[in-house]
């Protein structure tokens, strides 16, 4: 079965085309990053206008590079949501059309089930079951995952996710949009222990995470040192976030009995979080999967690949569709 998959729930419009029996044949990705980068952070109309400019250039790309033409095609992924309602409707919208042209059927899919079955676009995918820990600039979760849509909520962050407390303490250090890349960077170059931030809720017992209490003694840190020591102060900040991410995830394995933990999303690239996860659960005979690296962050491979998942075992589909900014991971079916 030949996907068509599109991304534009954010910043980045993404397009890829999975085979389920050849694997991933093409993607193509566009960031907005420098656009919004002016404004210091995502402008939803502006997102929904340039998804519109590259969606279709995009999808073109990828059919030519994976010697494809739209007759091949047996099914066409969006992301539905959560996410920008605008630039979500500009995804759905396409794809449904193009959908209702080729007269085949059109799936929506959750774009943190794209991000979590990421991992499994691999010649070496981990089986069922896993916990993942999801990581991206809008969640933070730590999931049972016992099939494609058998997902149960472990713990989540009672507040900001893991990816805005990199990119709101980027801010604070005076780094660009978005702030995790340029502050993982950053720490390499400071000395972690010069500085000792809050470990939120290390010792609560339970999978939640808190990470704006941490934005805020980095606020307290910066007016005390100055920015000259912002190496230091990112370097303080990743360890502390890395220790309680790392920390959790091996506990969560440790419950629910998992050997496999699965990372996804955004915060996944960070070079620090995969070191000492990957250090820490070999200790604990646990393995670690990760999505290839620039699967990290939003793309459309992963909404082709839950796409293919789902559309193997779909009905017809009736190609009215309808976004869904906001979306419960665990509510959606199990295929
Ligand atoms: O998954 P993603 O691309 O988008 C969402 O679905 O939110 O994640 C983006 C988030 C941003 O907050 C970004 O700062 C963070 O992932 N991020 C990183 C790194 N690369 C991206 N955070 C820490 N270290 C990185 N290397
Ligand atoms: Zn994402």
């Amino acid at each position: 079965m030949l996907v068509l998959g599109v991304e534009s729930s954010c910043d980045e419009t993404g397009v890829a085309l999975y085979d389920s029996a050849h694997g991933l044949l093409a993607h193509a990705l566009y960031s907005q990053i420098a656009m919004h980068n002016e404004y210091g952070g995502v402008v939803p109309e502006l997102a929904s206008r340039d998804h519109i400019r590259r969606v279709l250039p995009l999808t073109r790309q990828v059919l030519a590079e994976g010697g494809r033409t739209l007759a091949d095609l047996d099914g066409i992924a969006y992301t539905q949501g959560p996410g920008l309602a605008g630039a979500l409707l500009v995804g759905a919208g396409m794809a449904c059309a193009l959908a209702f042209a080729l007269d085949i059927p059109a799936v929506g899919v959750h774009h943190l089930e794209g991000h979590m079955l990421s991992p499994l676009i691999s010649d070496t995918p981990p089986e069922f079951p896993f916990v993942a820990l999801l990581v991206s600039g809008g969640h933070t979760q730590l999931m049972l995952v016992s099939g494609v849509g058998r997902y149960t909520l472990l713990g989540e962050t009672l507040d900001d996710a893991a990816g805005e407390a990199f990119d709101k303490t980027a801010q604070l250090l005076g780094l660009g949009y978005p702030g995790g890349p340029a502050l993982s960077r950053l720490a390499a170059t400071g000395d972690a222990g010069r500085f000792s931030l809050p470990r939120p809720m290390l010792n609560s017992g339970d999978f939640d995470f808190s990470f704006s209490g941490l934005k805020t003694a980095v606020l307290t840190l910066v007016r005390k040192q100055g920015l000259e020591q912002a190496a230091d102060i990112a370097a303080a900040f990743q360890v502390a976030a890395v220790e309680v991410l790392v920390s959790k995830s091996l506990a969560a394995c440790a419950r629910s009995g998992a050997t496999r933990l699965v990372v996804a999303g955004g915060v996944g690239a960070n070079a620090h979080l995969r070191e000492q996860l990957t250090h820490e659960a070999a200790a604990r005979g646990v393995t670690v999967f990760y999505p290839r690296l620039e699967f990290c962050t939003d793309n459309g491979a992963m909404i082709a690949f839950a796409g293919a998942q789902r559309l193997a075992h779909a009905g017809s589909s009736d190609l009215t569709f309808a976004v869904k900014p906001r979306w419960e991971l665990a509510a959606l079916d199990a295929v």
